[in-house]
């Protein structure tokens, strides 16, 4: 008895950040942690604000009667109205509790979704470079991923997102900001995806994935998907803006905005029980109703993008500087993204390549690590630099 052909396939394309997290384990025990530099995971490296972990006592100290039991499919319908009136506020969009569904992440809410709506053969439109589960996330489902490119600034083109639909064609993935590239999509861009699926005839859902919503730099803001898209599902969590990714606590919104909703509400309540989620946890409902809209300190992640910033472009390195979440994805000074990570590894420096994430000649590097561990890594960087201009220089 083996393992199923597809998820054997699935495990062989999803190795890179295993194989890099195996490379960082070999390494920290041939030259001691300290001198490992391990940009890899987006597990986020600062404690949860302070509001959370006090709204977590209270959860525990005031014990509701039967608080922990199973519940509603969709989440505790008072939690859900909390939900609710943060994003009518956010979004001008009236939602209400009924088009909230709390979910295990937002890794579960996508998935939530994708199962709702997609029959075999249904494409899905996934903008590369991308958060590399998605391919993994719409197979899950029967689905097809259509892969279609961003430019060179990484952003949207709606010409090739025009090209790339088709009559089977059922949601597009945005991921603003953007994992890995740091892009947030400006607010034009969306607008014309707007007038663009307002064309079909089919309903195409756009299924926005947010989690890093809140983490934007330089006091950007991201434009709000759900006011500017009409069929807009938005997939959201507290992982990363509260620094919660253990805990699996999530949501999916339903605009009101979008056809048959009372069917769709209906279908991803009872996905979200059929994939084994049954429920998002119970205790961490109760967190959010006290502690939503708490944020850990953005400005930590900001001062560590500028310092590595500042230092890979005064090596030499060519950057889109990231407006939000918590990636750098860097060009790498050969085409081969897979030989320069294994330079950088040879420094002690480990990153993922953007082959990866559907974007060679790159590497994604996590700010997750603390200020001193990148500012000690920067000569690796430097001499991984060297390596490959003095590289060049004997080849002409
Ligand atoms: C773009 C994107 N979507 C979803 C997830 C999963 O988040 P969650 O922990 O909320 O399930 C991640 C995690 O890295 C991500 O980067």
């Amino acid at each position: 008895m083996g393992i199923s052909k597809s998820v054997a396939e699935q495990m062989g394309r999803s190795s890179w950040i295993r194989r890099m997290f195996e490379e960082g384990a070999k390494l920290k025990a041939e030259r001691g942690a300290e001198n490992v530099f391990d940009y890899t995971l987006g597990n986020p490296d600062v404690e949860p604000p302070a509001p959370v972990l006090e709204a977590l006592q209270n959860v525990v100290t005031k014990a509701r009667p039967l608080s922990h039991g199973y519940m509603p499919n969709g989440g505790y319908p008072i939690v859900r109205e909390v939900i609710a009136a943060k994003l009518s506020r956010e979004t001008g969009v009236p939602f209400t509790k009924e088009d909230i569904i709390m979910t295990v992440g937002s890794a579960g809410a996508c998935n939530v979704i994708l199962k709702s709506i997609l029959d075999p053969g249904d494409e899905v439109i996934v903008l590369m470079p991308c958060f590399s589960e998605y391919q993994f996330y719409v197979t899950n489902h029967g689905g097809k991923l259509v892969s279609v490119e961003t430019d060179d600034q990484f952003l949207p083109d709606i010409a090739l997102i025009e090209a790339a639909i088709t009559p089977r064609t059922r949601a597009i993935i945005l991921n603003t900001p953007n994992n890995p590239s740091g892009r947030i999509y400006p607010e034009n861009l969306l607008r014309d995806l707007n007038s663009l699926l307002a064309r079909f005839d089919q309903s195409i859902f756009v299924i926005s994935d947010e989690p890093y919503k809140s983490l934007v730099y330089d006091g950007n803001q991201q434009p709000e998907v759900a006011a500017l898209i009409a069929p807009t599902v938005i997939c959201n969590s507290w992982s990363k803006s509260q620094g919660l990714a253990g805990e699996r606590i999530g949501y999916l919104a339903l605009s009101p905005r979008l056809p048959d909703l009372e069917d769709l509400r209906r279908a991803c309540t009872f996905t979200n029980r059929i994939l084994g989620f049954i429920n998002a946890p119970a205790i961490w409902q109760w967190v959010m109703l006290e502690s939503a809209d708490a944020i850990v300190d953005v400005a930590a992640y900001q001062e560590k993008r500028d310092v590595l910033c500042d230092a890979l472009e005064k090596i030499g390195y060519e950057l889109v500087r990231p407006e939000g979440s918590f990636y750098v994805f860097p060009k790498t000074p050969i085409a081969d993204d897979i030989a320069f990570v294994r330079m950088l590894a040879a420094e002690g420096v480990l990153a993922v390549p953007g082959a990866g994430f559907g974007r060679a000649g790159h590497i994604r590097l996590s700010l997750t690590i603390p200020l001193d561990t990148i500012k000690r890594s920067i000569d690796g960087f430097a001499r991984a630099f060297a390596a490959c201009a003095s590289a060049s220089a004997a080849k002409q």
